[in-house]
């Protein structure tokens, strides 16, 4: 009697960027990061093992959380950033879609997101001159607190935040935050949330310091690897601490600070460094919403 080998059909990988897993590993993930121990989201707990889990977030990461409570986009603001985000091209792209393209030109390893500095300056804000903003340029790079916009189906490389403290607080849209236990591309992932509009979630030196930012919105009919085709989007508050401006005493140079960040190369899947900047100030981003919003 003979046996025949029935052919094995090979299913197609599904296993995309950004976090290149199943939908049986994407089960997992979240339901692990249910049961991470502190809660890696802050929240109001409703059960005595979610208070325990809560408890043990740090002081200085409920401190934060608590401030930025009640940060919200307007609905105008809201608005106001997609159709700035609207797909177009050339000298007709409204001001974000221009620093997508720039950014997707510059670094072709992963989609663009876009940082605006709360306090100080940003790489672009010139280009929001069109827009009524006056740039003065005496502001510094620097600012503990950054507003991030992400563009739907966009997202970060994995990167380590070092040794500072901080939140991540949406404020618009949907956002995923991937754990890892440490910055390696083969690294154990710890646990995979997503948050909506006035969830919080939290890093320090000691936990989830490595992680990977996805917006999980629609990216429109015809996106290409790099930019997405549509005005949707995700946005998060998110205020790094260094080291030395937890404890109330005087600062002195840290070796890791906000001022630059690790992160693992999608593409090679190397260690890099990368210096932090913001691409637009919020005086310059409120000009050119406010722009846009009063032209209708
Ligand atoms: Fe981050």
């Amino acid at each position: 009697m003979t046996t025949q080998t029935v052919p094995q059909q090979t299913a197609p990988s599904t296993k995309k960027p950004p976090f290149y897993i199943d939908r049986n590993e994407e089960r997992e993930l979240r339901m692990r990061a249910e049961r991470l121990q502190p809660s890696l989201v802050v929240d109001q707990a409703a059960s005595f093992d979610e208070y325990v889990r809560q408890l043990m977030i740090p002081p200085t990461v409920m401190d934060l959380a608590r401030k930025a409570a009640n940060l919200r986009l307007a609905s105008w603001e809201v608005q106001a950033i997609r159709s700035l985000l609207a797909p177009g091209w050339g000298a007709a792209a409204p001001l974000l879609r221009s620093i997508l393209v720039r950014k997707a030109e510059e670094d072709d390893t992963h989609p663009p997101y876009i940082r605006v500095a709360c306090t100080g300056k940003g790489l672009y804000d010139d280009w929001a001159e069109p827009y009524g903003f006056d740039e003065t340029k005496q502001a510094n790079f620097g600012s503990p607190a950054v507003l991030e916009i992400w563009p739907a189906q966009h997202y970060s490389p994995m990167h380590s935040h070092g040794d500072t403290t901080g939140i991540i607080h949406c404020l618009a849209g949907q956002l995923d935050v991937m754990c890892y236990e440490k910055l390696d591309w083969n690294a154990t992932k710890r646990g995979l949330v997503t948050l909506t509009p006035g969830q919080c979630a939290w890093l320090s030196k000691k936990q989830y310091a490595v992680h990977k930012v996805f917006c999980p919105l629609d990216g429109g009919e015809q996106p290409t690897a790099l930019l997405n085709d549509t005005g949707d989007f995700g946005a998060s508050f998110h205020v790094y601490l260094n080291e030395t401006e937890t404890t109330g005493e005087e600062p002195v140079p840290a070796v890791l600070s906000r001022d630059s960040f690790s992160y693992i190369d999608e593409r090679t899947h190397e260690l890099k460094e990368f210096t932090t900047y913001s691409d637009l100030s919020w005086p310059a981003l409120r000009a050119a919403m406010t722009h846009v919003a009063s032209a209708g």
